[in-house]
């Protein structure tokens, strides 16, 4: 991707990852970017870096602009790699001894992945740095997505550099939330956030606000991943001081995975019965689905009933794998449910529950075991059971 002028002097250097598929855990299915931003003033100044693979790239990008070496300042948002793993080539490229602006955690963060000996500036929230023209106010944000995060505001321009927050893991050909359906740069924008975010909402509510109590117009929203915003940067805003909220709609998830299309027909009868109450449900594979389509879907749910066949008197273990990947994101005010098919011993409808509970979700039923296949009146069994959720959410 060529370098795009967002504002006077203002570039997008960030490369786009049309392939990557696989982003720790989370799916990329049309990739994504790595935004880094470099604004032209008195004192060059380079937002972030990128992903390590791509660090050519950023510097060919920056090279259409300018040299390099002509880069006065750096700003590390983030010390994560897919935002600092590009550091040491620019370090490099520019000079070791420039100065890094990066927050407190941050100074203790990036010696750790790289050779220490660069010149950080650690910075505080309020704290300004002069570019000549212009000004930069920084922010700490804790935990958006790391210790370390922090906010870059460019005030005489009203653009935030949000580093993760307000991003998404999308790759098109659009730069802007102007350029793409809203659906779909909300969609994704609401899948990070439930797969990334998501345990630190209490926070993050608390950290927009201060952010939002500072009085700043936005009138672009710059992350590190995906579109900007800068149709209507409220937007994105407002969305996540809802999410944080985690009010959960009236939608009901079953998620499950089959061995022998048992559990599967005991899912499919249950989300009927749900649906009969007028509650929208759907049944989710985890073989199907992955993990993170499943938590964007789970995210907005008030209903989350789970169902794993008996495997070695164990949960089959995609189960397992999708059980300790949401307990971690913490998910709130959720109502919880069990079922499977079995052959003789039968543990993981208990097995689910214990984890259901641990979750602290409100579980609304023992749950429901059936042995090998359900036949008509299993299924009507289960068809009840899912009216019962139904009633419940
Ligand atoms: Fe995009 Fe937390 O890194």
């Amino acid at each position: 991707m060529e370098p795009i002028e967002i504002a006077q002097g203002v570039y997008d250097v960030g490369v786009t990852d049309w392939n990557v598929r696989d982003f720790h855990g989370y799916s990329t299915d049309l990739g994504t970017t790595y935004n880094a931003y470099l604004i032209i003033d008195e004192k060059i100044t380079l937002i972030d870096t990128v992903r390590e693979g791509f660090a050519g790239q950023l510097l060919e990008n920056i090279s259409r602009i300018i040299d390099p070496k002509s880069i006065d300042y750096v700003i590390s948002n983030h010390s994560e790699m897919d935002h600092s793993g590009g550091l040491a080539r620019v370090m490099h490229r520019i000079g070791a001894d420039k100065p890094i602006y990066c927050s407190k955690m941050g100074h203790k963060n990036l010696p750790k992945h790289f050779t220490p000996g660069w010149n950080f500036h650690p910075v505080a929230t309020d704290q300004e740095l002069s570019l000549g023209n212009r000004t930069l106010t920084f922010l700490e944000t804790r935990m958006i997505h790391w210790p370390d995060s922090m906010f870059t505001y460019l005030n005489e321009n009203q653009i935030l550099f949000s580093s993760d927050g307000f991003g998404q893991h999308y790759a098109g050909p659009e730069k802007f939330d102007d350029q793409i359906d809203d659906a779909t740069v909300m969609y994704h924008a609401k899948k990070y956030f439930a797969n990334i975010l998501l345990l630190y909402s209490a926070h993050i509510q608390k950290l927009l606000q201060k952010v939002l109590d500072l009085g700043l117009d936005f009138k672009m929203i710059c992350p590190d991943h995906g579109i900007i915003w800068r149709k209507d940067p409220k937007k994105i805003m407002d969305a996540y001081v809802k999410w944080c909220r985690q009010k959960p709609h009236k939608k009901a998830v079953v998620v499950y995975d089959t061995m022998w299309h048992s559990t599967e027909k005991m899912a499919e009868a249950i989300v009927a019965g749900i649906a009969k109450e007028g509650v929208p449900a759907k049944p989710l594979h985890l073989r199907k689905w992955h993990r993170s389509e499943v938590m964007t879907e789970v995210f907005d749910a008030k209903a989350i009933v789970v169902g794993s066949p008996t495997l070695n008197n164990q949960l089959f273990p995609s189960l397992a794998d999708f059980l300790t990947y949401m307990k971690g994101l913490k998910p709130l005010n959720k109502i919880g449910a069990a079922f499977g098919s079995y052959g003789w011993s039968g543990e993981a409808v208990k097995l689910i529950n214990q984890e259901l509970e641990a979750m602290k979700f409100e579980v609304i039923d023992p749950g429901l075991r059936i042995q090998y296949v359900p036949d008509k009146a299993a299924l009507e069994v289960c068809y009840e059971f899912g009216r019962k959720i139904g009633k419940a959410v």
